[in-house]
């Protein structure tokens, strides 16, 4: 099974990746902002208090996260090829509740992709992509927002990953086929 986590900084190309690594691997893609966004659609009592905070750039609780997680990765069968989590964990609360949640079902972390993009390229593709697609955290004000709290709850979360030896650095630069062309090398590896 290949349980695999893609992380780095908004606008790192994860969601872009992702559907690559599910198309070639048949995995279950499991992304946290895609379903806060879906819960804001619906207008549902979670998707409300999860909007407050994602159009200010912060990340949404980690009680209310975990929740959420816990509940889709329990409806998974067993007998899956594995899965993708796009966007989590986002805290080291979260990877160590992620740990528990895995181990209670006899379930591993395969490795940690860390996708690494400078900072202007990550701003210019948030900046064009939120020209058309109506999210409102994609706005200068708020992607600077997201930076600084990626930098300071998220980025920890890598040394978290590299202490358990599950930790793989990837260059987030160039075209979407080269950087899946580096991801791909790596999870070839793991199989
Ligand atoms: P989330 O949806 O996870 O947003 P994010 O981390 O800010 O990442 P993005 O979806 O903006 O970008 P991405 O890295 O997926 O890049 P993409 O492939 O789309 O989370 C949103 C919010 O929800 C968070 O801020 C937080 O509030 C909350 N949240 C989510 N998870 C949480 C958690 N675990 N805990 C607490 N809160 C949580 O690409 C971006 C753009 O670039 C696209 O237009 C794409 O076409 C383009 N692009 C991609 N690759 C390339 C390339 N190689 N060259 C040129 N353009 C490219």
């Amino acid at each position: 099974m290949l349980n695999i986590i893609i992380c780095g900084a908004p606008g790192c190309g994860k969601g872009t990746q992702s559907d690559l690594i599910v198309g070639k691997y048949n995995l279950k893609h499991l992304s946290t902002g895609d379903l806060l966004r879906k819960e804001i659609a619906e207008k549902s009592e979670l998707g409300i208090t999860a909007e407050s905070y994602i159009s200010k750039g912060n990340l949404v609780p980690d009680e209310m996260i975990i929740n959420i997680l816990s509940k889709n990765i329990e409806a998974f069968d067993n007998d899956i090829n594995g899965m993708i989590l796009d966007g989590f964990p986002r805290t080291v609360a979260q990877a160590e509740a992620l740990q528990t949640m895995l181990s209670n079902s006899g379930k591993e972390i395969s490795t940690l992709l860390d996708l690494s993009v400078e900072k202007d390229e990550l701003i210019d593709r948030l900046l064009k992509r939120g020209q058309t697609s109506g999210r409102s955290d994609d706005n200068l004000e708020t992607i600077q927002k997201r930076l600084e709290v990626y930098e300071l709850q998220t980025a920890p979360v890598s040394d978290f990953y590299k202490k358990l030896g599950k930790y793989a650095a990837v260059d987030g630069m160039g075209s979407v086929e080269e950087i899946f062309g580096r991801i791909a090398s790596i999870l070839d590896s793991k199989k």
